[in-house]
């Protein structure tokens, strides 16, 4: 593999634990002003310095992160559909590798929309964007959608839509957890992320990145269990507890509500993971200067 997409590889998912925590932001592209992510700026800036990537829009980045902050971005470059539109499958690509790399993007991000009307389309459109991306070292995360169906769909069908991205050359597919989720990271040859779909309870969605991690997944892009969070920064403190760490599900629970400042009778058993930086090191990046 070519030295500047393993370095881009290494900067999402960490060569010292092969574990990522991605934040998810881009969910305007289609959803528009997703409720806790109406204000970009304000919802990411707190919370940029304990992911190790941002999965962002071009619109997005340009307008609310400070550029002066390194985060490793995840550029999504799919789209052209809404929510209130006929069909959320018929996505295209709709940035250039020419301005992701203007852009500094880590890597680029795409849906591809399997079983879908518009799959040929978007699978195409895949194996299109890893060649070209290819030529420059940046890698592509392939987004398994399902459009409004999310949560429906079991483990034979994500089995075949992960392998079906991976073989277009997807370096790192981000799929949905389900039951029997090892079926589906066995049968992928490259890393899989979870999402991690729409707002439930913090303690479950804390089980649902340790079940995930257990079942072999390198780790998760979280959106709006993390900023749809009565805490956010203590949920993505507790996620990554568990993603860098060694916490368990209770654990984990424990540090949220403890960072929370809520009443909590269990000790926690386990301290945050104050040792470990949330980010790849970096010895000229500031600790927190985004603006805000
Ligand atoms: C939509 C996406 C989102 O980034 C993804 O769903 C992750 O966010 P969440 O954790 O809120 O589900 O790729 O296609």
């Amino acid at each position: 593999m070519d030295w500047g997409l393993k370095n881009r590889i290494a900067r999402i998912i960490s060569p010292a634990d092969n574990k990522a925590l991605m934040l998810a932001v881009d969910h305007g592209y289609f959803l528009g002003p997703t409720e806790k992510l109406e204000d970009l700026e304000k919802t990411i800036a707190p919370l940029a310095k304990y992911c190790d990537s941002l999965m962002i829009t071009r619109g997005a980045l340009r307008t609310s992160v400070n550029p002066d902050y390194p985060v490793p971005i995840v550029l999504r470059v799919s789209g052209g559909t809404s929510i209130i539109g006929e069909d959320l499958s018929q996505e295209d690509i709709t940035v250039s590798v020419k301005d992701a790399i203007r852009l500094n993007a880590t890597a680029l991000a795409m849906s591809v929309f399997v079983g879908s009307k518009y799959e040929y389309q978007t699978i195409v459109n895949l194996g299109k964007l890893v060649s070209e991306a290819e030529e420059y070292g940046i890698p592509v995360l392939a987004v398994t959608a399902v459009g409004k169906e999310i949560g429906t769909k079991d483990a034979r069908y994500l089995s075949l839509a992960c392998r079906v991205a991976a073989e277009q050359g997807a370096h790192i597919v981000k799929t949905y957890y389900c039951e029997n989720f090892e079926k589906v990271v066995n049968s992928c040859p490259v890393p899989i992320i979870i999402a991690g779909g729409k707002k439930i309870p913090e303690k479950d969605a804390l089980k649902l990145t340790y079940d995930a991690l257990k079942a072999g997944a390198v780790g998760v892009d979280m959106g709006r269990n993390i900023w749809q969070s009565e805490n956010p920064v203590a949920m993505i403190k507790a996620v990554n507890s568990i993603v860098h760490g060694t916490n368990n599900v209770e654990q984990a629970f424990t540090l949220y509500k403890q960072l929370s400042g809520k009443p909590n009778n269990n000790k926690p058993t386990q301290k945050p993971n104050n040792n470990k930086p949330t980010q790849k090191p970096n010895n000229n990046k500031p600790n927190n200067n985004f603006k805000n």
